[in-house]
């Protein structure tokens, strides 16, 4: 479904300065697929998205989407996916049920099937009530939820959301995946979803993959689960006296699986933690446990926990993505506004 070699996008901000958005992105998307682009901020994900949608022109690289080559064939792939940015899309004055009929007009449907698929759209995607109020009107989960179905207007077999559930409460985050997931399999061909966000949870929970993108290139490409295997590994935390730590830590470097072994600061009581990083926390922690026994150091309580998709990132590089501001969908200062902004999406793709 998508197709990307060494795609790059470069932009030149001044006589003195170019900012490398996107730099050499070869990937492969399968149809059907649902795969999460995850990254902090500035990492090039909206920029990358924008390429494959063809609103804007990569440097250098190629793309094909759809079976169709981004450069050369604009207009067949526009017909072939939906976009919703990250800004959203629709006119604000508009009533809702005239808004999705009007951008199924201009994607060439005719007047009735629009009215049709109009409908249709705001059933499923729990907007009847709304058809008739004004755009501006709607609360946030709710224009979202708008957008997705201007997105899914003409029935794209591939649709592209950036930023989907930002600003959105935990509630109306969990409903709008809710929807999206429910409209892709009742395709009849189970449509081929690429979204970005920088929710850790949602792409643990909902991506079947995830490419994690980082300074323009992809420093990871596969499932929640493999990723959090191979490059974090579960967290085993063993307390004991704080005297015995050191012996523990030693045990646990020869122990098999064992990645790495950090000793914790003393607690209060006397305490002392063992962070021991292992490919299978559950099926390490009995062969310690025996192990220390033998030893002789006294095991007082044990945790184990599964690592979440920061931790794979902060293997990657160091940096927590948490900690990188993108939690609150703050855009950082000094980022440039698209030239997308106030305009609707539709109107760009048309
Ligand atoms: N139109 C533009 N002009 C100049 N720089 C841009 C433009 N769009 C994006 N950038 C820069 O490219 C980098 C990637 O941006 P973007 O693709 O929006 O990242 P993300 O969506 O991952 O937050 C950032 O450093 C951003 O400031
Ligand atoms: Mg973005």
């Amino acid at each position: 479904m998508i197709r990307t070699d060494a795609l790059t996008k470069d932009f030149v901000v001044s006589r003195t300065r170019t900012v490398h958005a996107v730099r050499g992105i070869s990937l492969d998307v399968a149809p059907g697929e649902l795969v999460a682009v995850l990254g902090p901020n500035g990492a090039g994900k909206t920029t990358t998205l924008r390429m494959l949608t063809t609103l804007t022109r990569p440097t250098s690289g190629s793309a094909t989407v759809a079976g169709y080559d981004v450069v050369t064939h604009p207009d067949r792939v526009r017909a072939a996916i939906g976009y919703v940015g990250q800004g959203g899309a629709g006119g604000a004055s508009q009533v809702v049920r005239d808004e999705l009929r009007t951008q199924g007009e201009i994607y060439g449907l005719d007047r009735r099937t629009a009215r049709r698929r109009a409908d249709e759209l705001l059933e499923a995607l729990d907007l009847t009530e709304q058809a008739d109020r004004k755009v501006d009107s709607l609360s946030g989960g709710q224009r979202r939820r708008l957008d997705v179905a201007v997105g899914l207007v003409h029935e794209p077999s591939l649709l592209f959301l950036d930023e989907p559930s930002t600003g959105l409460d935990p509630h109306n985050r969990a409903n709008l995946w809710e929807h999206v997931l429910r409209m892709r399999t009742a395709a009849a061909d189970p449509m081929t979803i690429v979204l970005t966000t920088h929710y850790l949870d949602e792409a643990d929970t909902f991506a079947e993959r995830v490419i994690v993108v980082d300074h323009g290139q992809v420093i990871a490409d596969d499932t929640a689960d493999a990723l959090k295997a191979d490059l974090a590994g579960d967290l085993v935390t063993l307390r004991v006296a704080a005297g015995d730590a050191a012996a523990l830590a030693a045990l646990a470097e020869r122990a098999p699986g064992t990645r790495s072994v950090r000793v914790g600061a003393p607690e209060a009581d006397g305490g002392r933690p063992v962070e021991i990083r292992t490919a299978d926390g559950p099926g390490a922690t009995p062969g310690l446990l025996r192990a220390a026994d033998a030893a002789g150091l006294a095991v007082t309580r044990v945790d184990v926990a599964r690592p979440t998709l920061d931790d794979v990132f902060l293997g990657l590089t160091g940096r927590s993505l948490r900690e990188t501001g993108v939690q609150g969908g703050d855009e950082p200062p000094g980022e440039p506004t698209t030239d997308l902004s106030g305009t609707t999406t539709k109107e760009v793709l048309a």
